[in-house]
């Protein structure tokens, strides 16, 4: 039996094969297949109603047509239903279900089960890019950990994914920070902290340089200096690239993130200029009190705000970058999709870069690669203002993982103690868990929550082993290890699925339709590209499995309910680790 991984798809095209059959007009029918709530079955099919409507029909009679008309593989598998007006309930047969179990037996083929949604698909992930000669703090968070999410999702459905960090490396700042640097640079302090040095110099460089100064002046000297390419100013601004660099990628290292390229604005510098003259020539871009911008008559607020592309001192700038940035990543990578992370303060500019750019390839004969600007809102504390240190500074992105790291850590070894003394872990355990889970507890609190809320951060929330966190989950994870250790078999032993039978108990049965419904999470997470959705689907799934735990015994002798059993573990915690990893979390085998 052919077992499919999207049971929505499938029946979505069986619904249409059967309207043709029952001689409805079948382009006309669209099916509207969804998970339903599930006292009621897995799947249910809306779309009869709306075509009953338009064509006068009566539609119960016509959801009955359509179910005699159902191919024989459909009905093998559920059973279908007429509901209310005209709905059609399918629940899947316990078969149906060992079917899946069997058939998903490890990563590769649910990925491969997933693969067809996006393959041939070229994706780039704009994501982190923050500005260079400064750290992250916890506003950088986002953007890293949602942007990851989504690239590995975009991945499992079979798009090429390239990942572009679009760093800040060619601002204004820079002026200032030579400025500073060439006064008041510590060469031991450079060796030391490099990058908090560099911040120090910046602030002293730009307090020095208030508005309207000669100071000022001067910085904007160094400025010049180095975009017309002076050796000296450009091999200072190398070193601010390369020290930013290896601050940048010890917190990647943490988080499990890894780029295919940092094309940050510096890249685009060479290639700003034939954008506006392109823009120009096609007047799409003009002259407006002395700047060149883009209006958008269609637009409500874009026909008198401007998209300034350069300005009155004829220098390009962040509109610029972006433009160049969008050809190159549609001439050079062959884009058919763009998604850029950022928080939502952005909204307005991408919206006009999207506006401006869709009528500069149309009007050039360029595709136009589908545009997501993905964003977020702010992360605030439990009061609801902007997350701060108690002294009122911004926090560090690395104090802050390393805090998470902390506060796992006395957790982990409160739990250690509480232990019989022949299943305690050693310290350098202790350590190795409270890293790992700490780090996922910051990136899944991020996560699951959907990212156009503001995130409130919470220590307690997201380190409590309770509820929908990373903790509990990697503690479901290594719950369902543990069984296997103590039944001494491998999850992924090949023996378990041809042993098993079909669910029986209401608790077996309920676990593996929820298993069956994974690819709709992921579907859902990645068409709208929210995170949240897999989160939500995976506590879910670790709240049914805990339930069959406290239902009915596993490691039972009756050898037959043992292996069925055993099955269910293991695709629950296939799919688990699948969707942990999904969203870029590490995880444990033993917690
Ligand atoms: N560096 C920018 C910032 O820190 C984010 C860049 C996002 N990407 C882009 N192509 N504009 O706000």
């Amino acid at each position: 039996m052919h077992v499919p991984f999207n049971l929505a798809t499938e029946l979505d095209t069986a619904l249409k094969t059967a309207a043709s059959a029952a001689g409805l007009d079948a382009a006309a029918f669209v099916p509207e297949v969804r998970t339903a709530d599930p006292r009621f079955g897995d799947y249910q099919a809306n779309g009869v109603l709306a075509y009953a409507k338009r064509e006068k029909q009566n539609p119960r009679a016509l959801a009955e047509k359509l179910l005699a008309a159902l191919p024989a593989d459909i009905t093998a598998r559920c059973d279908a239903a007429i509901a209310g007006p005209g709905f059609i309930n399918f629940t899947l047969k316990p078969a149906a279900l060992l079917a899946w179990t069997r058939a998903f037996a490890d990563a590769d083929a649910l990925a491969a089960g997933a693969a067809s949604a996006l393959s041939g698909q070229t994706w780039v992930v704009d994501y982190s890019s923050p500005n260079t000669a400064k750290q992250m703090h916890v506003g950088h968070l986002r953007s890293a950990v949602i942007g990851e999410a989504i690239c590995r999702l975009l991945a499992f459905s079979g798009a090429r994914v390239i990942r572009d960090n679009h760093l800040g490396d060619w601002g204004t700042q820079f002026g200032k920070l030579i400025y500073g640097y060439k006064r008041w640079a510590d060469p031991t302090a450079l060796r030391r902290e490099p990058i908090e040095e560099l911040e120090r110099l910046y602030k002293l460089g730009n307090e020095a340089t208030p508005d309207g100064s000669p100071a000022l002046e001067e910085a904007r000297q160094e400025l010049v200096k180095l975009q017309s390419g002076d050796p000296e100013s450009l091999a200072l601004w190398k070193t601010f690239s390369e020290v930013s660099q290896r601050a940048f990628d010890e917190i990647y290292a943490r988080l499990g993130i890894r780029f295919d390229h940092y094309l940050g604005e510096s890249f685009y510098n060479d290639k700003l200029e034939p954008v506006l003259r392109e823009l120009t020539g096609l007047k799409i871009a003009g002259e407006s009190q002395g700047a060149l911008v883009v209006f958008h008559p269609e637009h409500p607020r874009f026909k008198t705000q401007p998209f300034i592309v350069r300005k009155t001192d004829g220098a390009s700038n962040y509109a610029t970058t972006d433009l160049a940035t969008m050809l190159y990543r549609v001439e050079h990578f062959k884009a058919d999709g763009i998604a850029i992370v950022t928080d939502f303060r952005q909204a307005d500019h991408f919206e006009q870069l999207a506006l401006t750019t869709q009528k500069w390839f149309a009007a050039t004969g360029r595709p136009m690669p589908k545009f997501e600007h993905v964003t977020f809102g702010a992360v605030t504390d439990e009061a609801g203002k902007a997350l701060k240190t108690r002294d009122g500074g911004t926090i560090k992105l690395k104090d802050l993982l390393d805090e998470a790291e902390q506060r796992e850590l006395a957790i982990v070894r409160d739990k250690n103690a509480g232990r019989p003394e022949s299943e305690r872990f050693t310290e350098e355990e202790c350590r190795a868990i409270a890293r790992t889970a700490g780090i996922a507890a910051v990136q899944y609190a991020d996560l699951s929550q959907n990212r156009s809320s503001n995130y409130v951060f919470s220590w307690d929330k997201m380190l409590a082993l309770d509820g929908n966190t990373a903790p509990y989950l990697l503690y479901a994870v290594a719950r369902i290890r543990s069984i296997f250790r103590k039944a001494g078999i491998s999850p992924t032993d090949t023996n378990l699925a041809a042993a098993a039978t079909a669910p029986e108990t209401p608790a077996e049965i309920a676990v593996a339709r929820k298993l069956v419904k994974f690819a709709d999470a992921v579907r859902l997470a990645t068409d709208t590209l929210r995170p949240h959705f897999l989160c939500l689907y995976l506590y879910e799934l670790a709240g049914d499995y805990s339930a069959f735990n406290n239902a009915d015994k596993v490691l039972v002798d009756d050898a037959p309910v043992r292996a069925r059993r055993l099955l269910l573990c293991a695709r629950t915690l296939l799919v688990l680790e699948t969707g942990l990893h999904l969203l870029g979390l590490r995880t444990l085998e033993r917690m």
